[in-house]
């Protein structure tokens, strides 16, 4: 696989929601274990959020194979803040299936963020991940995010 390949399409709810639905459900192995999955309410959360903004959603393709074959997703919201008084990008979702981590492309899906939202006049970008998961917490340091929040978390 070559990183030059790599192509972002529009998402499209009707034909793509149960592959973005199992790769959720990976997403949630690796950084919430803990928590359980609602299928129900993560797609109507997705279809929500696609129709507020269908633009921000992109499938990561890589076209060295015919047909392109589907390898990963990119979910971008362009949301407000009070306290701020601007708009902020929020990067909500970015996701690789396996055998596509550790090669380069993590890096173009964040570039393809700064693009979409530079284009909207975003000044600011947030994004969360576990606290456990080093290969998104170094992608992020890598491509300029620093940390302004830590949730803590205690079991009784
Ligand atoms: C997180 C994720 C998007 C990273 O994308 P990636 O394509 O693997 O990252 P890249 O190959 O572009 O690497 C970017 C940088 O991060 C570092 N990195 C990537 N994976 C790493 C790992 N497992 N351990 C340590 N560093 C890692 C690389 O060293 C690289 O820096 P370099 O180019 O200076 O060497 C990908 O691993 C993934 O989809 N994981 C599953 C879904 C997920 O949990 N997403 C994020 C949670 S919010």
């Amino acid at each position: 696989m070559e990183t030059n390949k790599i192509r972002f399409r529009q998402f499209a709810y009707d034909s793509d929601h149960q592959t973005i639905c199992q790769y959720h459900r990976d997403h949630m192995k690796i950084n919430f274990p803990k928590d359980f999955f609602d299928e129900d309410i993560f797609l109507e959360t997705l279809k929500r959020e696609w129709q507020e903004e269908p633009e921000g959603m992109f499938v990561v393709q890589d076209t060295s194979s015919a047909p392109p074959r589907d390898v990963g997703f990119l979910w971008l919201n362009t949301k407000f803040s009070p306290h701020r008084k601007a708009k902020f990008g929020d990067v909500h979702y970015v996701h690789l299936i396996p055998e596509y981590r550790g090669r380069g492309v993590g890096r173009l899906l964040m570039q393809k963020a700064d693009e979409y939202f530079g284009s909207k006049g975003v000044k600011t970008l947030r994004l969360g991940t576990a606290a456990s998961y080093s290969a998104s917490i170094k992608l992020y340091e890598k491509c300029g995010y620093q940390r302004t929040r830590v949730i803590f978390e205690k079991e009784l």
